[in-house]
């Protein structure tokens, strides 16, 4: 019987098994849910890299494209030189298909879990669209005269109108879309965050901004610089719904939005290309000192696998997982989202799996 092409790169550390986590979800939803699927394996990792010298080739690229959705565990190995091979493969994948959105969803799910003072679920629950195909990672530039006293290195960003509208549009149809979800209370809100002030090309964003803003006089809209939104984010989560930014400052604020949910142990993201192959993955990355360990939380990989599904059209196998997930951490089973929750990784994957019944 048909049914999607996921391919599934477990990768370094920690990768394979929270990603081993998300698999056994997607399996049993596969089931109660009605549909079928079949796993295609990648190798490419730090460790692969070791054992063979090889990174990701373009005709792998190529192969991708053909895929429904790519799983990722995480990239990162402590001998191997930083960032060769997360540009090969998550890079490689990002920029390859072309995946310009990066959903990143903040939400607090028990307020013992955070770590705010007096901010609960109801404050801390908004998203962050990442713009994933430009800015500083496209990385035009380089070294010159490396270990003299004349070294320097440059680096430009680089933020088209093309790119900014695409992922703005996505921003503002996504904020439209949660609001009416909600029944339209609390309305839409999109706040633009840039750094303009002092980065004078970023005005660029706010030119899109308002031209697009134009299609959708229902979002309010709204605008920080970086800075003020990190503070925002410490001392008023609650005005968030939707953000949407460059591909730096959104790797930056949402490690700062994973904190606000209780940790990277929880934090998901989808680098979507709508109506094409996309990937998705754990925010957090290999964590090599806990590899093998069976201590870290897998939640990030199985809420990932979700957000899989959502893309896939599978909306009630999702909607079961987010509940499970939701019902588990409300329910106070599960004291943190680190590494030190007492709670192995198997049995947590095991926790969600029971609730997904119910
Ligand atoms: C992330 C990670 C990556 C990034 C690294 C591993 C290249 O930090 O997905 O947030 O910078 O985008
Ligand atoms: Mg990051």
């Amino acid at each position: 019987m048909s049914g999607y092409k996921i391919g599934v790169i477990r990768g370094d550390g920690i990768g394979p098994e929270v990603l081993q986590e998300g698999l056994n979800v997607l399996e049993a939803v596969a089931a109660l849910d009605g549909f079928h699927y079949e796993l295609v394996d990648y190798p490419y990792s730090g460790s692969h890299y070791l054992e063979t010298g090889e990174l990701v080739p373009e005709s792998v690229i190529e192969e991708w494209k053909g895929l429904d959705a790519v799983l990722l565990g995480a990239i990162g190995h402590p001998d191997v030189e930083p960032g060769l091979v997360e540009r090969s493969v998550i890079l490689g994948l990002r920029f390859g298909l072309d995946l310009y959105v990066n959903l990143r969803p903040i939400k607090l799910y028990a307020e013992s879990l955070g770590p705010l003072k007096g901010k609960g679920p109801d404050d801390i629950d908004f998203t962050v669209v990442r713009e994933n195909t430009e800015g500083l990672y496209v990385q035009i530039g380089g070294r010159k005269s490396v270990g003299t006293p004349e070294e320097m290195a440059i680096v430009t960003g680089v933020y088209t109108w093309k790119g900014c509208e695409r992922v703005i549009r996505y921003a503002f149809e996504f904020a439209r879309k949660q609001a009416a979800a909600r029944g339209g209370d609390p309305g839409a809100r999109l706040t633009l965050v840039d750094k303009a002030n002092a980065i004078r090309p970023h005005q660029i964003w706010q030119d899109v901004f308002d031209q697009v803003a134009e299609d959708f006089p229902d979002v309010e809209r709204d605008h920080q610089y970086v800075d003020a939104c990190c503070m925002w984010m410490i001392k008023n989560p609650e005005w968030f719904d939707v953000i949407v930014t460059t591909n730096l400052f959104g790797d930056i604020i949402t490690d700062l939005g994973a904190m606000l949910q209780g940790g990277m142990g929880i934090a998901a993201s989808g680098n979507i290309h709508p109506g094409q192959t996309s990937m998705f993955e754990p925010i957090h990355g290999s964590a090599p000192k806990y590899a093998g360990e069976n201590v870290v939380c897998p939640l990030g990989a199985i809420a990932a696998t979700a957000m899989m599904l959502t893309h896939l059209g599978e909306d009630a196998a999702a909607a079961r997982v987010e509940g499970a997930v939701a019902r588990l951490l409300e329910s106070g089973r599960i004291p943190s989202v680190d590494a030190r929750s007492g709670i192995s990784t198997s049995a947590m994957g095991e926790m969600v799996l029971a609730e997904l019944e119910t």
